[in-house]
């Protein structure tokens, strides 16, 4: 499959029938909100896990040195916190372009962290079919491939860095983040001293 969604997303599922849409983001998506939304809220959906797994030719990274960010990977008794945002359908014209790395939207069911119930809505996951998949790798080796990448959106850590910020805001302990980001200082830490 060809890395960029965006007209595979425009396609598949045309939105401009309904009001709004609550989109659900578990990566950039929760600490950068670059798109203008009715209202956030935290949530979790269930059966995914986030993954370092996917490759960014367009962000973090370029097409011959692609970065490493998340995306979402199938898994039984897993869940995934992050940040839901009600938006117009028009704001998918920015977010399909953003997202249009390997990213595909589906509609599935979110959890508020407040206990107050579920609703249905969008997230975008990069399948291991797309093109800039980059699939498993070692905490440690992703640590390295993100210490040593960056592009266009600025350097690949600087995302990890963020997302980990983001996720203790939301009291969130995502063991594969936080592993990699103790990895990555620790590269730091070695390099500066
Ligand atoms: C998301 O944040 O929901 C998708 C992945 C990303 O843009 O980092």
């Amino acid at each position: 499959m060809s890395h960029n969604t965006v007209a595979i997303n425009q396609a598949q599922q045309p939105l401009d029938h309904l009001d709004s849409v609550w989109l659900f983001g578990y990566g950039s998506l929760i600490y950068k909100a670059d798109f203008s939304y009715l209202q956030r809220r935290p949530a979790r959906i269930h059966g995914w896990q986030r993954r370092f797994w996917q490759g960014s030719h367009d962000h973090r990274g370029t097409p011959t040195a692609p970065g490493r960010v998340a995306t979402l990977i199938q898994a039984d008794n897993a869940h995934c916190s992050g940040m839901a945002y009600q938006v117009t359908p028009a704001v998918f014209e920015h977010l399909d372009h953003r997202e249009k790395n390997g990213y595909l939207r589906f509609f599935t069911e979110f959890e508020w962290l407040d206990g107050s119930g579920t609703v249905n809505g969008l997230v975008y996951v990069a399948g291991p079919d797309n093109d800039a998949y980059l699939g498993p790798a070692s905490e440690q080796e992703i640590a390295r491939h993100i210490a040593q990448s960056a592009g266009p959106s600025g350097p690949n850590d600087e995302y990890l860095l963020l997302l980990a910020q983001a996720l203790r805001d939301l009291d969130d302990h995502d063991p594969h983040v936080f592993a990699i980001e103790r990895e990555l200082l620790a590269l730091r830490q070695r390099h500066f001293t």
